[in-house]
């Protein structure tokens, strides 16, 4: 896309040979008042080199630049030259880009060659997937694609929780009271409840505790009847999550959990020892990390198990040795704030230099709203009925509103899940916030039905002109209305990499909702099939590359865009 800022620093680099391009590039301002143009070249400061009044200077800059095609005038105030952007230059440029581009509109190579591995998601296996998952699912599932879309090369990875003393307990509880039939039934709610009654019966008799390190422990060892119990409970468990994700339309290129790391701990134990990091207290092993005001991290129980950190620190190293990242991301609740700090500091004193990588993205809690879904002590609220419900509940809705919409059933879906998702990537992921169905499914607030909507009467509109849409456009026939939709289309690939920068597809969502708005104020204020097909044309041109912002927007969400609704 033409730069106009760049042909600007051109423009003025040309009459004057005194400043470098930085220079200029550095001294270039964007009015807040576009009464002042679009861009300003202040010539304070140019006083002492050309020994002349700035204003002088300014003067002098205008007549020398004379007519120009990009830019509809170029003027003197005071001491600053003004530059406006000729509209119909402005909508060409946007617009040839956008309708060459397509699918890609928005999106870069500045990521070449630069391995990123998103890690989200990571449920622990036979407990419950419930609503608190969504949004490491979610969010994860969006920075990977924003990283894509910027040419990233991306690794996902599902670090599922599939390893620990509660597998221990789990395999004592099955041998005790469990039945083989009713897990495969119904299995993470089966598991959950024998997870519940060891805990319960443990305060009777403790000695069950023990019984269930032990199994822990000839897991660890490899144990036969261990490790096909606990590969069944994994297996049933992945069985269901990957329902869940089937209808997120959410895929990992690794499913490598805790368990994967189980015979690369001793290795990375020695490393710590080599390096004289490990300390021992009561037994057990640990890195004391008191000189950088933290508790210190427990690397080794008394008995020789391994624990959550350990595995983490090892899975680390295995991916710095495996993908060797640019950077490795976890998408992980603020709750663990502490923990990623504390084994990031122990891959730095490892002597990892790579440590600065590895970043946590932390995200604030979602809870729900009293009353339409109880979460009375014990009830969990599985994210697959959340779903279940969005869709069905957007089925309704269809049903009123357009009733004849052929496959009715899978825009349903489309723009049920899609709304739970785009509400979840709303708000800025630190902040806590509570799940609202009145929120999620509103087809006219700041929603996903709301932009999906918009996206499908966009395609009607195209679809009802039925006009080859190419690039042979009369720009200049465009009116502010139209600009103004066009100014937020070409802000896209910013947000795009301001997302990314910050980790923060809320950016993305807030932006989606902005080229919506201008396109819905376009749409009620220019009427789109008039006589004049010059006009008419351009305007459809409009249309078109809005649906596809709109489109390619979601797309970084992790949603659909439906063309009818
Ligand atoms: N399984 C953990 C949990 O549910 C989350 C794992 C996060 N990832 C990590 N590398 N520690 O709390």
């Amino acid at each position: 896309m033409i730069n106009f800022k760049a042909e600007v620093v051109q423009i003025l680099s040309s009459k004057m040979e005194e400043l470098t391009i930085d220079e200029i590039m550095e001294m270039i301002e964007m009015p807040p008042d576009r009464q002042m143009g679009d861009y300003a070249f202040p010539c304070f400061k140019l006083a002492k080199l050309f020994r002349k009044a700035p204003n002088m200077i300014a003067k002098d800059i205008v007549d020398a630049i004379g007519e120009n095609t990009l830019f509809s005038k170029v003027e003197n105030k005071a001491a600053y030259v003004n530059f406006f952007v000729d509209s119909a230059a402005f909508a060409k440029a946007v617009m040839e880009e956008v309708l060459e581009q397509k699918d890609a509109y928005g999106s870069s190579t500045i990521g070449e060659g630069k391995k990123v591995i998103v890690e989200y998601s990571s449920p622990n296996i036979a407990k419950p997937f419930h609503i608190g998952h969504i949004r490491s699912t979610v969010i994860g599932n969006s920075i990977k694609k924003i990283y894509d879309f910027l040419g990233y090369d991306t690794v996902s990875i599902n670090h599922l929780g599939d390893y620990g003393t509660q597998f221990g307990k789990l395999i004592v509880a099955f041998k005790r009271w469990g039945d083989e039939k009713e897990v495969e039934a119904n299995p993470i709610p089966t598991l959950l409840k024998l997870y519940v009654k060891l805990h319960e019966e443990a305060e009777k008799e403790p000695q069950l505790e023990d019984e269930a390190r032990m199994w822990f422990k000839k897991l660890e060892d490899q144990d036969p009847e261990a490790l096909r119990l606990w590969k069944w409970f994994r297996d049933v468990s992945l069985k269901e999550f990957s329902r869940v994700y089937g209808m997120l339309n959410i895929e990992f290129d690794s499913y490598a959990g805790e368990s994967f790391y189980s015979d690369k701990m001793p290795t990375v134990i020695e490393s710590m020892q080599e390096k004289n990091l490990l300390k021992e207290s009561k037994g057990a092993d640990i890195v004391d990390l008191e000189a950088y005001n933290m508790p210190p991290a427990l690397i080794r129980k008394s008995d020789g198990s391994t624990l959550y950190i350990t595995r983490d620190i090892a899975a680390a190293i295995y991916r710095k040795e495996h993908y060797d990242f640019y950077k490795n991301i976890y998408v992980v609740a603020s709750q663990q704030n502490l923990h990623f700090q504390q084994w990031f500091k122990v891959i730095e004193l490892m002597g990892h230099d790579w440590a600065k990588d590895c970043i946590h993205i932390p995200f604030g809690l979602v809870s729900l709203e009293e009353g339409i879904m109880s979460t009375r002590k014990g009830r969990v609220v599985f994210l697959e009925d959340v779903l279940k419900k969005a869709v069905n509940t957007t089925r309704e809705i269809m049903d009123q509103k357009n009733a004849n919409l052929e496959n009715i059933e899978e825009v349903a879906k489309q723009v049920g899940i899609g709304a739970v998702i785009f509400q979840e990537l709303s708000n800025s992921r630190i902040k806590d916030y509570t799940f609202s169905w009145d929120r999620t499914l509103n087809f006219d607030g700041e929603t996903g039905p709301y932009v999906q909507y918009t996206h499908a009467r966009a395609c009607s509109l195209l679809r009802k002109a039925d006009v080859e849409v190419d690039k042979n456009i009369a720009y200049k026939l465009l009116d502010e209305t139209a600009l103004k939709v066009l100014k937020v289309i070409e802000q896209f690939g910013n947000v795009v990499k301001e997302a990314a920068k910050k980790n923060e597809p809320s950016i993305v969502t807030r932006y989606i909702v902005d080229v919506a708005q201008a396109f819905n104020r376009f749409y009620n204020e220019s009427p789109i099939i008039v006589e004049d097909k010059e006009l008419q044309k351009a305007r459809l041109a409009v249309v078109c590359v809005a649906k596809q912002t709109i489109k390619n927007g979601l797309g970084l969400l992790g949603m659909t865009a439906p063309e009818k609704m």
